[in-house]
């Protein structure tokens, strides 16, 4: 009996959980497949607006928040479990990028960049001298954006060398889409650039891009202050999918589900029949 009365109101916890649960859906578009999601928040936090990154082996996301010195420490919430680590041995973990393929995380900030192997849980910190990281990207090699410069820059076998695409742009972010096509932000908007080419195309200039990241097929999504949205690569267009205030950072998990990040929480979209 008491067990039941137990279950009952376990029960009605997890309803009333779930009706104050937000159901947000695809901004109406002509498509008939219309995606509608339930937000979920992994963690109530204020941590690092900047870049969000999840080890894809273990489902763990990383991300950083302020240590109160000026430097940003890196935490690690198991995505499954919720179980929250702090990263201890990085200082200032202000950009993270995941390398997918040997469950290794990078972490860079101003005391240069750090590798993490996920399975080893062993640190090294890369032999680069004087070096302030604003942005990562691993991609069969590691590149990196300069702090105070905004330029890019590839790192491999010790040596750094400038990104030939993006070396006459200032750059916030960017991401590799499939074909190793660049796409990145700056203050003046979402820019293309074709494999090779140094000719940076105008996407879009208004709203203001804050952040960008790429799914498990390589498909870039963008945020600005009060939406998600997905760029189109055919026809290189963007298209809104999702109404969120206050957007600052954006990855996926490994299931693919859009995490993103505000200045107070971290939510993951979970996708939901539409009724
Ligand atoms: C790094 O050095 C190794 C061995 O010399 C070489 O095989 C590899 O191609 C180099 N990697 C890059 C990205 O230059
Ligand atoms: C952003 O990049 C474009 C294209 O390279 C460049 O023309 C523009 O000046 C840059 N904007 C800023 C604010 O750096
Ligand atoms: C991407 O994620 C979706 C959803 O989990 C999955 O169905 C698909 O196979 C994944 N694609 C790749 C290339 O991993």
């Amino acid at each position: 009996m008491a067990t039941s009365k137990k279950l009952a109101t376990l029960v009605l916890l997890f309803a009333s959980t779930l009706e104050y649960d937000l159901e947000i859906c695809d901004l109406p578009s002509e498509e008939s497949n219309k995606r509608c999601f339930v937000k979920q928040t992994l963690a109530s936090l204020a941590h690092s607006p900047n870049q969000l990154a999840v080890d894809k082996l273990t489902n763990t996301l990383y991300f950083s928040f302020d240590a109160g010195n000026g430097e940003y420490i890196p935490g690690a919430l198991h995505i499954d479990t919720k179980r929250l680590t702090v990263l201890k041995g990085v200082k200032d973990a202000f950009a993270i990028a995941s390398d997918e393929f040997n469950g290794e995380v990078y972490f860079g900030g101003s005391h240069g960049i750090y590798r993490y192997n996920t399975m080893m849980k062993t640190l090294k910190r890369l032999d680069v001298d004087s070096l302030d990281i604003w942005w990562l990207v691993v991609k069969k090699r590691l590149y990196f954006i300069r702090f105070p410069s905004l330029k890019t820059y590839s790192y491999a076998n010790r040596t750094i060398k400038a990104l030939n695409e993006l070396r006459h742009f200032t750059v916030h972010q960017f991401v590799f889409d499939v074909h190793d096509n660049i796409f990145f932000i700056n203050g003046s908007g979402l820019f293309g650039i074709k494999k090779a080419e140094t000719k940076a195309v105008l996407l879009r200039d208004y709203p203001r891009f804050l952040s960008m990241a790429i799914d498990n097929t390589s498909q870039v999504y963008v945020c600005s202050e009060e939406h998600i949205y997905v760029l189109n690569q055919m026809v290189l267009k963007v298209k809104k999918i999702v109404d969120v205030q206050g957007v600052l950072g954006l990855t996926f998990d490994k299931d693919n589900h859009l995490i993103y990040s505000n200045s107070q929480e971290i939510v993951r979209l979970m996708p939901v029949d539409i009724k």
